[in-house]
């Protein structure tokens, strides 16, 4: 605060004036929500004069901007609104007995990320084709192909188109969960079957571990939710359980209700994660080890995919782990 005693009385006013140049939204209330101060630019959005000395319920009609300012928060805030087709972010300050609200036009951040996805999404898009035909082209030579040497390269080819391919499905996956127009369509699943279903799939990776797989989920365990986003959810986390379980370990799946959720576990006894890596692994293209994930394979956006799912739900996604030990991730899905 001492900054605050260099500026003269006299150099207020120029002050103010300096706010009237902003390109973002400035009021000042005090305690009773009178207005004390509220800079050209809000006045222009909100499309209101001489809002100073008024009550901000007699000034301000934009419902949701009244609400969050009305909260009594104790500490400062930080959220996002639509006003005029526009997104701004409106942070809120306390200082001494006034609230200090500040509002900056996101809009174009919002147009530079959608942006990015839709090239991303269309991206993915066309490179779908040619590497299926290049995967078909491929699987041909190598099964007419008798030389062994001339078939380990073929091999080698196969991989990594594969490996191209989950990328592409990955990034398709993540694009249309990103997209405006997807909507979740629930209905009641039951659990115990679709896991069987998922784990098939998955049995292979599994026995070449000899990985054994339970599937502890009651017969009548059902969820609210929406079937095609659960199975990539599930397949994930199998997937991920085996991946990084050691040899001969075992792969545990649950399921139960606790008060409001309905809840899925999934246990390893797997190499575990760290600690410092636990905050990470639901980043995009985080993976632990790089060196020892690239033999392993996959993308990386796995646990990215698994958290959209689950926030899509408005559900919650846990995880505890052990190194060496293993890593249980718990799944908590609202319930109707
Ligand atoms: N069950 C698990 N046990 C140990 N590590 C895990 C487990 N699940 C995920 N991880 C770690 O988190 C990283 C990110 O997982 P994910 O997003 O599924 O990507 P990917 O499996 O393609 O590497 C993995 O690379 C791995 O290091
Ligand atoms: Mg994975």
């Amino acid at each position: 605060m001492d900054n605050v005693k260099k500026i003269h009385k006299s150099d207020i006013s120029a002050f103010l004036k300096f706010l009237d140049f902003l390109n973002e939204g400035i009021i000042v209330i005090d305690h009773d929500r009178n207005i004390l101060y509220m800079n050209n630019y809000i006045e222009n959005l909100l499309g209101i004069s001489n809002g100073e000395g008024k009550h901000f319920s007699e000034v301000v009609k934009n419902n949701y901007l009244y609400s969050i300012i009305s909260h009594e928060y104790s500490s400062d805030v930080q959220e996002e609104i639509i006003i005029n087709d526009k997104k701004f972010l409106v942070k809120i300050y306390h200082i001494d007995d006034k609230k200090f609200i500040h509002l900056t036009d996101i809009t174009p951040f919002e147009l530079y990320k959608q942006a990015k996805k839709d090239f991303v999404a269309n991206v993915s898009h066309e490179l779908k084709t040619p590497i299926a035909v290049l995967k078909g082209v491929i699987e041909t030579l190598n099964q007419e192909e008798n030389d062994p040497a001339k078939k380990k390269f073929l091999n080698i080819a196969e991989k990594r188109i594969d490996q191209m391919n989950s990328l592409i499905n990955d990034l398709l996956i993540i694009a249309r969960l990103e997209s405006k127009e997807d909507k979740l369509i629930k209905k009641k699943i039951k659990l115990k079957g679709l896991v069987n279903s998922i784990y098939e799939d998955l049995a292979p990776i599994a026995e070449e571990k000899n990985v054994k797989f339970f599937n502890k989920i009651p017969e009548n365990f059902s969820i609210f939710a929406d079937e095609s986003k659960i199975s990539i959810l599930l397949k994930n986390l199998i997937e991920n359980a085996i991946k990084y379980n050691k040899e001969d370990g075992t792969v545990q799946i649950n399921g139960y209700e606790e008060r409001k959720f309905s809840i899925i576990e999934v246990t390893d006894t797997g190499i575990g994660i760290p600690k410092e890596s636990l905050p990470l692994i639901f980043e995009r293209f985080y993976r632990v080890d790089k060196s020892r994930s690239r033999n392993i394979g996959g993308t990386g956006l796995g646990l990215s995919i698994v958290k959209h799912i689950v926030e899509a739900h408005k559900g919650k996604l846990e995880v505890k782990s052990e190194i060496n030990k293993g890593s249980t991730f718990i799944v908590k899905i609202p319930r109707k």
